[in-house]
């Protein structure tokens, strides 16, 4: 499956899947829509044109992962499955895509709809582009909220795409803020440790798979090959002619700049994932845009955060719960029925189903989950539940909680672990962002697992036998 944006919208509009939105002002309006919009699982995505002061046909796209049906056309999983069946496909698919991510390295190609528009010199002006303020307290408008930012490790040459929210200043300037030890940012401080500028290249529009890959912790320098290996069609690159770094040939939006030694530029608020404006305003790094390329009609790909569930909260619990199966499979934990970062939660609740193997397997799943490299930040609760409880199923997991589990003997408390800016509960001000995790042990005691009492169920045979008689009747 080789698909660009607009393949993708096709597919979606298809599936009745679409709303098109004409009149809508960037100033809150958009924002306020698509937050709305997000709450409700089956609601569209949804495509603004003729935005307030901006050109006809300049686009933003929102809402694009946030129904089932549209996060399966754009992982490339079939339609139908429920979460659980959907999260172990994807497993299964990661497993696949692992042994075979060099089949599906990037292509370079001379040309690509990105370049029908090049904006150099006195022609850049980000403003042209619809850029929403998405929250009422943002410090301004947000270019760059399901971005793909790529930059690259001058030493090795290694080729990053992260997802970094990005302010802009004015028309030719635009902040970007990086949480210490994100790869964009690590590769921008190798160039400005040798005082030199970093080169960036970041599309603002594209298939949103890749901004699904980028914004999760994916191996530095996998991303476009995942992305590749997923859709299974490897991902057309043209090299940018003034940074010679790799963008989307397809890409509908593309700036580039250098991101300028020990300069800042003050940057945000900024309505964030776990629902506050946490971070508040503090001087962060910045790209001088040198050069616009976008296709005729270009359209951005919006994703604001905000409490859950938001824009892209359902696409990160649904990629990050199949990659936390997979990491810890590999880490030695076996026998792992599904995992739910939960969306309620902020993804500061992990919960774990697990068939208990052994005595301390459950400790052993909990903790692992609470350090891996994609909870270990700003994490806040882990549960771990028996393999009859679905994790997706927030019901089930907080009765698994209240009924198999005892707080003076299943709780534990890991101290002074990694936290960050954004975590409403630090008080400012600090420049130390640790927090404390809470590791809760929700399965039956493993030691007398047997005698534990038996739970009220309905056999399957009489269930089947009540509907056919009465289900009609009572809706069931
Ligand atoms: C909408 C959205 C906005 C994000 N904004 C930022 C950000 O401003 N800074 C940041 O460091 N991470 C941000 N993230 C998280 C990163 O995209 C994520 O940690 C990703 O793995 C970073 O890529 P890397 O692992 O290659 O560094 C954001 C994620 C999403 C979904």
């Amino acid at each position: 499956m080789e698909a660009d944006l607009r393949m993708w919208l096709k597919q979606v509009e298809e599936l009745g899947q679409l709303k098109r939105v004409e009149g809508a002002d960037w100033n809150l309006e958009l924002g306020c829509l698509t937050n709305l919009n997000a709450k409700n699982r089956k609601g569209p995505a949804l495509l603004f044109d003729k935005i307030k002061d901006h050109k006809e046909g300049f686009r933003v796209l929102t809402c694009s992962s946030s129904s089932p049906e549209r996060l399966s056309i754009t992982l490339n999983l079939p339609q139908g499955l429920s979460d659980l069946e959907m999260q172990k496909a994807l497993w299964q698919k990661l497993i696949k895509c692992e042994e075979e991510l060099d089949k599906y390295s990037t292509v370079t190609v001379k040309s690509g709809p990105i370049l029908e528009n090049i904006k150099s010199g006195d022609d850049v002006d980000v403003l042209e582009l619809p850029a929403p303020k998405w929250h009422a307290l943002d410090g301004g408008r947000f270019i760059g909220t399901a971005d793909a930012v790529v930059t690259q490790d001058p030493d090795n040459g290694e080729i990053n795409v992260g997802t970094y929210r990005m302010m802009v200043h004015d028309k030719k300037t635009i902040g970007l803020f990086f949480a210490p030890g994100q790869h964009g940012f690590l590769h921008c401080s190798k160039y400005h440790a040798k005082n030199e500028p970093a080169p960036v290249a970041i599309s603002y529009g594209h298939h949103p798979l890749l901004f699904s890959v980028a914004c999760i912790e994916f191996p530095p320098g996998s991303e476009y090959d995942y992305v590749g290996a997923l859709r299974e069609a490897p991902v057309k690159v043209i090299k940018e002619e003034l940074t010679g770094l790799p963008i989307p040939a397809d890409s509908e939006i593309v700036v580039v700049g250098y991101v300028p030694p020990n300069k800042f530029k003050d940057e945000g608020p900024f309505g964030e994932w776990p629902g506050y404006y946490g971070s508040g305003i503090r001087p962060a790094r910045y790209v001088e845009v040198k050069r616009i390329y976008h296709r005729n009609n270009p359209i951005l790909l919006g994703s604001p955060p905000n409490h859950p569930p938001s824009d892209a909260s359902y696409q990160k619990e649904m990629v990050r719960g199949a990659l936390l199966c997979h990491d810890l499979t590999k880490m030695g934990v076996p026998d792992i029925r599904g995992v739910q970062v939960s969306e309620v939660g902020a993804r500061q609740l992990v919960v774990i189903s697990i068939k208990q193997r052994y005595a301390g397997h459950a400790k052993q799943a909990a903790i692992l989950l609470s350090q891996n490299r994609l909870t270990a930040v700003q994490g806040r609760y882990v549960i771990v539940v028996d393999e009859d409880i679905d994790p997706t199923n927030i019901q089930e997991v907080l009765w698994a909680l209240c009924t198999r589990s005892d707080p003076e003997k299943d709780i534990d408390i890991i101290r002074r672990a990694p936290s960050s800016s954004l975590d409403p509960i630090i008080r400012r001000p600090t420049d130390h962002f640790f927090n404390s995790r809470a590791i809760i042990d929700a399965c039956k005691p493993y030691e007398w697992f047997n005698e534990f009492p038996q739970e009220i169920k309905i056999s399957p045979e009489l269930e089947k036998r009540v509907k056919e008689k009465f289900g009609s009747q009572l809706g069931l």
